[in-house]
């Protein structure tokens, strides 16, 4: 009797062991990762670096001096706590589009050497503390609350996007119109003059989806929209239950984005340059690019690479340009160049009608496996993590599906971990 309530003790303990020791080793494997450095530790020091930089005096600014201490907007006193009070300015009225790490001047001023041919002057470049203005941005003269949605993707105030170059420019393409105070978006777009709506069924029914939805039963649900212009192809996707990012470069139409975001429709400044796009590999089921003027035969393929980093296995690239169906000799040696790049990448044609081609990316490994010896572009080192993406460079090479190595790793490390447990447990006194 005492001999089996021993045996089912020292079970009971060993069990306990094992998963006390296999968490303490999920911890310091996974919280190795961080260079020992805990997220606490990481958020508490950024902030602290936030608030002196934003609370520091940087009264000599050149806004600095100019600042009208009456229309100061925040107060802070801390009291005995020691951080003298401190408020932040009003920027003035030429700083009312000031994007701080997308701003022109400073990327002048700073006289740097950008390859314009990699655009690199679209991405980030910072300002050093002592040169940010540390100011609020005003709204502009006559702001109104923005109208809601879903109202608010069809039209917009005015007032809120006082520019009107690009509904000028752009009114012949249906991007958007001016309307008394209101601009209005009819759904168009360079590409697809006859409404977003449409496009997206058509790109639907090439792919043979339901009800031409291109959402196809809930299995497509996020999209990454490239020079997307006002957004209005993502815009059309929320009713369908999909969620797109829309990507364009502070370019010559720079406010594209702001009538975007004043529309209610996710976007963000970017631009496929040098680095990489901000989101971990596999983020999204369709990338889409119409007459996005993006020249994806550069650099070995490099930027049609990012886009197959970001694209989920079984992954589609919707591509509506002249190069997929113009007949003249240029567009013809464009697409031929394309198709065998794509083809060299394993992706294949799903569909192509109407202007547009749909590539749709493999499921697995197999046919990277499957290329010849020497195939360009080759696989990523084994060291590369394609879920790093913070300001780094893209390369061309393809990102292969790499989760059962770690896998792999994983469950070895456990066996490992098991067995010099079981032995310790024999060996112990009791
Ligand atoms: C596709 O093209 C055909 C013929 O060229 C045309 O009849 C049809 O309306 C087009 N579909 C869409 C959705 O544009
Ligand atoms: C869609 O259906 C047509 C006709 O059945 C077929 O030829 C085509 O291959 C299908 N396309 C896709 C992407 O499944």
């Amino acid at each position: 009797m005492r001999g089996r309530s021993d045996g089912s003790q020292k079970r009971l303990l060993t069990s306990v062991g094992v998963v006390a020791v296999f968490l303490v080793f999920l911890y310091v494997y996974f919280g190795s990762k961080g260079n020992g450095e805990s997220a606490l530790e990481y958020g508490s020091r950024s902030l602290r670096k936030l608030g002196s930089s934003y609370l520091g005096g940087d009264e000599d600014t050149d806004l600095g001096s100019k600042q009208d201490e009456s229309s100061s907007k925040f107060g802070l006193e801390y009291g005995d706590d020691g951080i003298i009070p401190k408020s932040f300015p009003v920027c003035d009225d030429r700083h009312s589009e000031l994007i701080p790490c997308l701003d022109r001047h400073l990327i002048y001023q700073m006289r740097l050497k950008l390859d314009l041919s990699l655009m690199e002057h679209y991405e980030r470049h910072c300002p050093l503390p002592e040169r940010r203005y540390n100011c609020l941005i005003p709204p502009p003269p006559g702001y109104k609350v923005p109208i809601k949605w879903p109202r608010s993707r069809d039209e917009v105030w005015k007032a809120n996007i006082p520019h009107t170059h690009l509904a000028h420019e752009k009114s012949d393409q249906n991007w958007m119109v001016e309307k008394g105070e209101k601009i209005v978006f009819p759904g168009g777009g360079t590409h697809f003059h006859y409404g977003a709506d449409k496009y997206i069924a058509s790109l639907a029914n090439m792919l043979n989806f339901t009800n031409s939805n291109l959402n196809n039963e809930g299995r497509l649900r996020t999209v990454l929209d490239v020079g997307c212009g006002v957004a209005s192809f993502g815009a059309y996707l929320l009713s369908s239950d999909i969620i797109a990012m829309s990507l364009a470069p502070n370019d010559v139409h720079q406010n594209q984005i702001q009538f975007a975001l004043e529309r209610g429709i996710p976007a963000y400044l970017g631009v496929l340059g040098t680095k990489r796009l901000p989101y971990p590999s596999r983020s999204f089921e369709l990338a889409h690019c119409s007459r996005c003027r993006i020249d994806w035969l550069q650099r070995d393929g490099i930027l049609l690479l990012e886009l197959d980093r970001v694209l989920r296995p079984g992954g589609y690239f919707a591509y509506s340009s002249p190069e997929a169906y113009a007949q003249d000799e240029e567009d013809l040696r464009i697409w031929r160049a394309m198709s065998a790049l794509v083809d060299r990448m394993c992706w294949k044609i799903a569909a192509k009608k109407n202007q547009t081609v749909i590539w749709v990316k493999p499921l697995t490994n197999d046919c990277y496996m499957e290329r010849e010896p020497g195939t360009q572009p080759p696989l990523c080192r084994s060291d590369d993590d394609p879920d790093a993406v913070w300001g780094v460079a893209m390369e061309a090479c393809i990102t292969p599906y790499s989760d059962r190595k770690y896998l792999i790793l994983f469950i070895a490390h456990a066996i490992v971990v098991f067995l010099s447990l079981k032995a310790s447990a024999y060996n112990m006194p009791v």
